[in-house]
């Protein structure tokens, strides 16, 4: 599994220890340990400690966050939306592991849970990761068809074969577990896309319907854009969704020597 690394603007120091829930009885609860971190107030990021009481809680990590904002702690501050691996984003690192904190289950971490935003990236505050580079290299791969031939009168036909080619990198939601596990991508995400736009990439080059495959792969030649993985594989480790974002990038380095043969 991804080994954590801390946040980029981390001295973490011992935190509050939060006071129990308001309706826990002793061997209920369970402790969550969370990274925190406010922009406004001066201070060191820290590390908070909570105690969650099960019997009022659902099973999910999610859940128990949810429940220590709205029983314990309002200022707690995380991403959410669909609560059901839809969305990526509730994506952090959880007990050491990239993950989605809605389908992970509190029960699978053994002992204290130990919850900080996804590593090597800003820290817009809690567990809130600054995102903007990893959206900006998925906007650069230009993710729609791009065509030059007239628009058929219905739509863009594709044979079942072709469509069948894309599974394993449409069900990608974007959440940057993988892109934020990659030792490549920590230490020059400015200029290697990472395996998330890598698998987004591959997933246009791959489609039949294209027709700019060419410019797409022009794109990617580069030192650092593509070559940068080194095919370390946390990426397809950490996926939640199951996905192999390092089998995507070695398909497109391959189209890439097939078309100089
Ligand atoms: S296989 Fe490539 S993209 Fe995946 S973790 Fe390794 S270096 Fe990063
Ligand atoms: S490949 Fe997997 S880990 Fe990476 S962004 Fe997509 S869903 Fe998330
Ligand atoms: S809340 Fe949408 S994936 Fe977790």
């Amino acid at each position: 599994m991804a080994e954590f690394t801390l946040p980029k603007n981390s001295k973490i120091t011992e935190g509050k220890k939060w006071p129990h829930g308001p309706k826990a009885k002793s061997g209920e609860e369970t402790e969550f340990r969370v990274y925190r971190w406010n922009p406004d107030d001066g201070a060191n990021p820290r590390v908070d400690t909570y105690y969650v009481d099960r019997n009022d809680c659902g099973p999910m990590v999610l859940d128990a966050l949810i429940w220590i904002k709205n029983n314990i702690d309002p200022t707690l501050t995380f991403r959410r939306s669909c609560r059901e691996g839809v969305c990526g984003s509730c994506a952090m690192n959880i007990d050491g592991t990239n993950t989605l904190a809605c389908t992970k289950a509190t029960d699978d971490v053994k002992g204290t849970v130990k919850i900080y935003p996804l590593p090597h990236q800003p820290v817009v505050k809690d567990l809130v990761p600054d995102l903007k580079n990893f959206y900006a290299q998925y906007a650069s791969i230009e993710p729609w068809l791009h065509t030059t031939t007239a628009t058929p009168e219905k739509e863009w036909r594709q044979s079942h074969e072709d469509r069948n080619k894309l599974d394993g990198m449409y069900e990608c939601i974007l959440c940057a577990c993988c892109s934020t596990s990659c030792p490549s991508y920590w230490w020059n995400s400015d200029r290697y896309l990472g395996p998330a736009a890598l698998l987004q990439a591959n997933r246009w080059v791959q489609d039949s319907r294209d027709e700019a495959t060419g410019e797409r792969l022009d794109n990617l030649e580069d030192p650092f854009r593509l070559y940068r993985c080194h095919t370390i594989m946390n990426c397809s480790k950490a996926c939640p969704k199951g996905l192999n974002p390092a089998k995507q990038i070695a398909e497109l380095k391959k189209a890439l020597v097939d078309r100089q043969v």
